[in-house]
């Protein structure tokens, strides 16, 4: 069978079939692997699996996690990307084609750099780094190795965002937004893992969660010029930060207020209004945790109900519809589907530009940074432009 794209070609010495070999499936399908097993990496690896055009070529991770989630995937397990690289090397195999890295914030710009030594392509979770020089340093390295990044800032394949982006134009001028995340995580999250708790390793929910909203704040609404952040009050025992009101002043003219708490019982965040986290209980009827106000009218989301003043219906016009209703007769595509679907094409060439590049990725840290920066300063302060970054 011939294959439909040029695998990696990044090979060291000859590929050897042996049927003990994480590279033992022909090189027509597109040979993943992901390093990480704890909360989101199985989650990457079952999408993976599942695709019939992938293989699922090994796990990495060190942890107690690692072996179960390996035997369960049937796929090989590595300890660590050093070793699986060197078990390729020495065993004349040839590289994956990409990899999935799902491990603490801190730790994904030395785990790209080693991967897209070798040409591998890169899905990174987000955020991609805690710090705006890394991140930098990573994405002009995959530039110069030819590699494809994408961040896995998958909301933006999400049907919701997507329907909102595309009926954005019916509000006129986007004017003011006004945005919720607040939900309250269990607690044994943070005894779990010491990174979600340490500022420095990329915890608190500014980098874990906030980063998320700001990265779909930045792709409805462009570049931010301006933020005023002051810290929520916080109630848990742990010295990182669990929350902050924002005000955002937008490069496009339109102003912006946003809170975001992951301490506070709440259904008013992403996760329960589009139920994509299997982990977070849906509430289908969940209205406005963004609100798009406009010169022509409102944009309620996750709902989508629209309100003008331009008929005798007075101000509600229910359309368009949400995903889960009316013209969608079968649920809507996972977006985790969707951004694994998107990494391939990248990876295939089927696609040539990132959704979510490693320049986007560094302008919602850039927000983050003046975030941290405002909270410090007690003062509005002007979000670093990525020209002058870069
Ligand atoms: N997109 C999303 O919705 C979403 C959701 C949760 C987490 N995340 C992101 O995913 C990443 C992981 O978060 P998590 O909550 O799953 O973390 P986690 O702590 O639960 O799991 C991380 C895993 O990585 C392993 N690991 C750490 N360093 C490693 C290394 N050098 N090599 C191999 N394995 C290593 C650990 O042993 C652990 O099993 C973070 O960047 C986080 O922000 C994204």
């Amino acid at each position: 069978m011939t294959s439909f794209f040029a695998p990696n070609t990044h090979t060291p010495a000859s590929c050897s079939s042996s049927s003990s070999s994480p590279c033992q499936s022909p090189r027509d399908v597109v040979q993943i692997i992901v390093v990480g097993a704890g909360l989101i990496g199985p989650r990457h690896c079952q999408h993976v699996y599942n695709r019939p055009d992938c293989k699922l070529a090994a796990l990495i991770d060190h942890s107690a996690n690692g072996p179960q989630c390996a035997a369960q995937l049937d796929t090989a397990l590595f300890r660590s990307v050093d070793q699986y690289l060197e078990y390729l090397e020495s065993h004349g195999l040839p590289y994956p084609d990409g990899a999935i890295i799902a491990t603490p914030n801190h730790t994904h710009v030395d785990l790209g750099m080693k991967l897209a030594a070798h040409g591998i392509h890169l899905l990174i979770e987000k955020p991609l780094h805690s710090d705006p020089v890394e991140c930098k340093k990573l994405i002009e390295y995959c530039y110069a190795q030819n590699v494809k990044l994408l961040i896995g800032h998958h909301r933006r394949f999400n049907p919701y965002i997507l329907k909102t982006k595309k009926n954005l134009d019916k509000i006129g001028r986007p004017i003011a937004i006004q945005g919720t995340w607040c939900l309250k995580k269990n607690h044994d999250y943070y005894l779990e893992k010491k990174w979600r708790v340490d500022r420095s390793a990329g915890g608190g929910t500014l980098l874990i969660n906030l980063v998320h909203d700001l990265d779909l704040l930045l792709y409805l609404m462009g570049p931010v010029s301006k933020i005023y952040a002051e810290l929520l009050v916080p109630q848990r025992e742990f010295e990182v930060d669990e929350g902050a009101i924002l005000t955002l002043s937008f490069k496009n003219g339109c102003k912006g207020t946003f809170i975001c708490s992951d301490n506070i019982i709440s259904p008013f965040n992403f996760e329960t209004g589009t139920g994509e986290n299997p982990n977070v209980p849906h509430m289908a009827d969940l209205s406005g945790f963004y609100r798009i106000f406009g010169s022509r009218g409102t944009l309620s989301v996750p709902d989508l109900n629209l309100y003008h003043q331009n008929s005798e219906i007075g101000l509600r016009t229910p359309t368009p519809s949400p995903p889960n209703s009316g013209e969608f007769m079968k649920p809507p595509p996972k977006p985790f589907d969707l951004q694994l679907n998107h990494f391939i094409n990248l990876i295939t060439g089927a696609e040539v530009r990132s959704s979510c590049s490693g320049e986007d990725a560094l302008n919602a840290l850039l927000c983050i940074e003046t975030v941290l920066k405002s909270i410090d300063s007690g003062k509005p302060e002007y979000v670093p432009d990525l020209e002058s970054f870069i």
